[in-house]
């Protein structure tokens, strides 16, 4: 099972502030939709509370440390029981979601990253842990220019970039 993990972040690896995401690119988000659709999710409880909703036509499941219940989604303790609920549903790849508690706890087990790096400079309270790329190799790289609209920025410039892990044993 290929065991994916899905982000965006800034400059400075930022990825949250007040339990929101840090921008809106409607691009990255279409892709987020198209790549997760069909599949499971995984994510912690912060980062669903903060989505506010199950993300539809998905197997959403949250990582708590307690009994937290919602209808609709499934919850976890561990991420060893996430990832073995999924492979017992025959998945082929799941998403690791965030957000950065559940990025840096499921990082030893991903070997599929799916990036979108952010020319962002601003604050944020939320952090990813940063990548070291040397085990890593891209498979593809876009670039994204900004974009203004009324002399503002109406979008970010943005990279996507999907790297697979060398040597992975999962
Ligand atoms: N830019 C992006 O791509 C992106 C993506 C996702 C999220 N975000 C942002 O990230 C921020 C949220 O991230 P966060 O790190 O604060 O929270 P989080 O990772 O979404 O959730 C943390 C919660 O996960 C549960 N958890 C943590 N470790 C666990 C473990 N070992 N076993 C079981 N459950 C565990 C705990 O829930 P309990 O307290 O219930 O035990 C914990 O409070 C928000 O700002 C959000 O917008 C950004």
């Amino acid at each position: 099972m290929l065991i994916s993990m899905i982000v965006a972040y800034g400059n400075n690896w930022q990825i949250g502030l007040n339990n929101k995401l840090l921008w809106y690119i409607k691009e990255d988000l279409k892709k987020f939709k198209d790549l997760t659709q069909g599949h499971h999710i995984i994510m912690g409880r912060k980062t669903f509370l903060s989505i506010n909703k199950v993300l539809n036509k998905r197997t959403n499941i949250v990582l708590s440390k307690t009994n937290f219940y919602h209808e609709d989604i499934h919850t976890c303790n561990s991420i060893k029981e996430a990832l073995d609920f999924c492979k017992k549903n025959k998945e082929r790849e799941v998403f690791i979601i965030g957000g950065a508690e559940i990025y840096e706890l499921s990082f030893p087990y991903i070997n599929k990253l799916y990036l979108t790096q952010v020319n962002y400079d601003g604050i944020a309270d939320t952090y990813l842990q940063k990548i070291n790329f040397k085990s890593w190799l891209c498979e593809k790289k876009e670039f994204h220019k900004e974009v203004m609209q009324n002399e503002k920025v109406k979008t970010l410039a943005w990279t996507y970039s999907i790297y697979n892990k060398l040597h992975s044993t999962h």
